[in-house]
């Protein structure tokens, strides 16, 4: 008997026997290995004599190819026998709970400002944002802010490194004078956003929430302003009477100017905004001066208003009830899990201030 048929007689067998994968892939490589049967035989035909060489090569050629289909038969063969093994074991358990998965939640921050800028969008009031890179001029200039002020000092605010011009903003306000030199009057916007100062404690970071408003039009009075104010507050608290103090201050970009102040008292543990005898600072207004319209390029003497900044994170500290600033921009997980909201839950619950 030839050698190649002895071969095949050997291995045909060998396949036809009962394998699993592993002992397919030990014949596979008894056979095509580096130094398989098959490979070696291949390798030595150079040393064959011409004249047998080419049926031997063909003869070879054939063998290789049954071998090879024998060999992906079984593999066929064993998989889908394992396939059906499996089938015929693996039960499911219906009983087994389902596989919880994790939401992400809404940061308090940005809860406030969807929060307010729904309330001001009802009354007429659209959006508006700035560059939290800004320059001088936008940020203190154009404000009437005198060039000796110490808001523009290095120690308050974050100047961009070989730059005297280009700041981090100190407050919202620029965005009143970006919105008005872009468009013409009457304006009524808010601007949320991002503002910078040198500032960290326990009610200070150095990167902090605002939300500017400006209202110009023919005859604003400061009527308006504290009409637009109240109904703010009520809205935003949930509450029906609120308690409001407007307190004489000074800011540069607006005369008269003011602080205001809502009532709030401590009951059970809890802050109740609105009434009681103490007072909470929550956002500085006033008239919008005249020399800020001039460098916004309206003119006073036909277009007056006001103008408000309330700190969004102080906001959201009051509201639910959180009193450390810093946890706010610190990015630890399970904070945002107790603090933050489901997307798709509206808050109406308030939580008050915990000691
Ligand atoms: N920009 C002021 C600040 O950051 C807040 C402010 C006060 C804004 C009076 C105003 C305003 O628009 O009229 O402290």
């Amino acid at each position: 008997m030839s050698e190649i048929k002895k071969i095949k007689e050997q291995y045909t067998s060998k396949l036809d026997e009962l394998l699993d994968q592993n002992k397919l892939n030990i014949i596979k490589t008894e056979l095509f290995g580096k130094n398989g049967i098959i490979s070696t035989r291949f390798k030595q035909l150079g040393s064959i004599n011409e004249k047998e060489r080419k049926s031997y090569a063909t003869e070879l050629n054939l063998l290789k190819n049954e071998l090879q289909e024998l060999i992906s038969k079984k593999n066929e063969e064993i998989q889908n026998e394992e396939i059906n093994k499996k089938l015929n074991n693996d039960k499911i358990d219906v009983t087994l709970p389902g596989r919880s998965y994790f939401a992400g939640k809404i940061h308090p921050v940005s809860q406030v400002i969807d929060e307010v800028t729904s309330i001001f969008s009802e009354i007429g009031f659209s959006v508006e944002e700035g560059p939290d890179i800004e320059n001088e001029y936008y940020n203190f200039s154009a404000l009437n802010t005198p060039d000796n002020h110490p808001a523009r000092d290095m120690h308050d605010t974050f100047y961009l490194e070989h730059s005297k011009d280009l700041l981090l903003r100190t407050h919202t306000s620029p965005v009143q004078i970006r919105t008005m030199l872009k468009g013409k009057p009457p304006f009524k916007i808010i601007a949320p956003g991002r503002t910078y100062r040198h500032d960290s404690d326990q009610t200070h970071s150095p990167m902090f929430h605002q939300l500017e408003g400006l209202h110009i039009d023919k005859n604003i009075n400061m009527g308006h302003l504290k009409g637009c104010l109240y109904y703010f507050v009520k809205k935003f608290f949930e509450v029906d009477k609120v308690k409001i103090r407007f307190r004489p201050s000074h800011f540069p970009f607006t005369e008269p100017s003011a602080e205001v102040d809502i009532g709030y008292k401590i009951q059970d543990g809890k802050i109740k905004i609105g009434e009681g005898d103490k007072w909470l600072e929550i956002l500085g207004c006033g008239m919008v001066h005249p020399n800020v319209l001039k460098n916004a390029k309206v003119n006073p003497k036909q277009f007056q208003g006001y103008a408000f900044g309330v700190g969004i994170d102080r906001l959201a500290m009051l509201k639910y009830g959180i009193n450390d600033l810093r946890a706010f921009f610190e990015s630890d997980i399970r904070w945002l899990e107790f603090y933050g909201f489901d997307p798709l839950d509206i808050p109406t619950n308030y939580r008050g201030l915990s000691r």
